[in-house]
């Protein structure tokens, strides 16, 4: 498993998500900027978990049909647009379905930012009507650092987070 506990924390990942996602809505409460919004999730998630090597958001351009444009993130410098159906997070979008990718170097199309990464959870972000906003992206510098879990819990932190 991916995910390395701290001392003084819960040591269960699912739990440690509960956890960070009570943390993450009790900060925005009230806050109704998307971006704000967009910026504490992605410095909390990357604190939460230290395999996190890169946490993000890419953000669907209103003005550049089929385009993502680089949102708020924690980590090394991230390429700015990916086209809708390349790589893991214009997958994402392209199906509106979570990607796992437990080795980011056998999936077709993927966007090297950083060599470092090796495995990648991607999940897609819509607002309240069901409409897609944008996608989550987390790197870790290990193979195989995502599963289920991992999907079931960002999944639902987004639909609390921007779905609400
Ligand atoms: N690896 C991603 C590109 C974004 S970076 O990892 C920050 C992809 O193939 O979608």
């Amino acid at each position: 498993m991916s995910y390395i506990a701290r001392d003084d924390r819960p040591a269960d990942k699912a739990e440690r998500y509960a956890e960070v996602e009570g943390e993450i809505l009790a900060v925005l409460e009230g806050e109704t900027n998307r971006t704000a919004r967009m910026a504490t999730v992605a410095s909390m998630l990357a604190d939460a978990f230290p395999a996190f090597f890169w946490t993000g958001f890419y953000a669907v351009d209103p003005d550049r049909a089929g385009e993502l444009v680089v949102g708020p993130y924690q980590g090394t410098l991230g390429c700015l647009r990916i086209p809708f159906g390349r790589g893991v997070c214009g997958a994402a979008a392209h199906t509106s379905q979570t990607q796992v990718v437990e080795d980011v170097h056998a999936f077709p199309g993927h966007i090297a930012c950083d060599s470092r990464s090796e495995s990648e959870i991607v999940v897609p972000v819509f607002d309240g009507s069901g409409l897609l906003i944008a996608v989550l992206d987390i790197d870790a510098t290990e193979k195989a650092a995502f599963d289920a879990i991992d999907a079931e819990a960002l999944e639902r932190l987004m639909g609390k987070v921007f779905g609400a």
